[in-house]
């Protein structure tokens, strides 16, 4: 039977992911390429939360094929806000570069990530890190792979000997909150690891490369393809007492890791900026 005239094209997973990857990567070579002496352009939240040239031009080629590919979705990017679809069908959530500070520094800890929700639900992501010659993908219950690799994370260790990645908001008051609440956690854990880049911070969990993740105050393009990642690697992403994750507080572990972890931050208002 012929398609209806202005329907949306059918959301195969499978290609969603194939497009998030292939733009990601393509994106992500021309962000390498445009690194190397890159300056601040502007500023956002605080004068610390900078943005480059990069930021923006990349989201724009992202936009760009992502539209090119399939001209009625939504796109929600970081740098240029929510454009809206025209059918309703899929809304593209896009963080050109994750990890930006480590970007303007020459450091390598930074990626692309795509993902493709449909019908509320992540359906499909690519996080792309160049640098560290690292792609993960992920499927809505088709799995998650790294460079092609199938992942599946392994058993949770006690909270005692978790690496704990973590990392702190742009906003000064809400960092002196997150240094008190890992003032209390450290001494709980092996240790801690602040990466600079949520994205990939998440989707390391699902090699093995850290046992947990928390943060308070990220935004849907830090955590959305990373989060179908771990998900999809038998992970829990979730934020306080089953609520999805988000700018509250997102936690990230394996089962077991997770419950603890949680226990450990909520009594710490860890979903807040501290005492009013
Ligand atoms: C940031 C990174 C960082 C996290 C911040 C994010 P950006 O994203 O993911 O690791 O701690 O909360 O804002 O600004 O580099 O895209
Ligand atoms: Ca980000
Ligand atoms: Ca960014």
């Amino acid at each position: 039977m012929a398609a209806e005239e202005g329907a949306a094209p059918a959301a195969d997973p499978h290609a969603l992911a194939e497009l998030a990857e292939r733009t990601a990567a393509e994106a992500g070579r021309a962000a390498a390429e445009g690194q190397e002496g890159i300056g601040v352009l502007d500023t956002k939240s605080t004068p610390t939360d900078v943005v480059t040239e990069m930021d923006r031009r990349v989201e724009e080629l992202i936009r760009k094929r992502l539209l090119q590919a399939r001209p009625g979705d939504a796109v929600l990017g970081e740098e240029g806000g929510e454009e809206a679809g025209a059918d309703g069908g899929v809304r593209w959530i896009v963080d050109p570069i994750d990890g930006t500070v480590n970007y303007l520094y020459g450091r390598e800890e930074w990626a692309v990530s795509i993902a493709a929700e449909s019908g509320g639900r992540i359906v499909a992501g690519a996080v792309v890190a160049p640098r560290l010659g690292d792609t993960y993908t992920a499927v809505l219950g088709a799995g998650a792979f790294c460079n092609g690799a199938p992942l599946r994370a392994g058993p949770a260790p006690e909270p005692a000997f978790a690496l704990v990645a973590t990392g702190f908001g742009y906003d000064p008051q809400r960092r002196a909150h997150q240094a008190e609440v890992l003032r209390s956690v450290l001494p709980r854990v092996r240790d801690i690891r602040r990466g600079g880049s949520a994205a990939i911070d998440i989707c390391s969990l699902a090699r093995g490369r850290a046992d947990a993740y928390y943060e308070r105050g990220l935004n849907p393009w830090d955590w959305a393809a990373a989060c179908l990642v771990a998900r999809e690697a038998g992970l829990r992403v979730e934020g306080l007492h089953g609520a999805p994750p988000s700018g509250e507080l997102t936690i990230a572990a394996g089962p077991g890791l997770f419950e603890s972890l949680h226990a450990m931050l909520e009594p710490l208002g860890a979903d807040t900026d501290g005492p009013a």
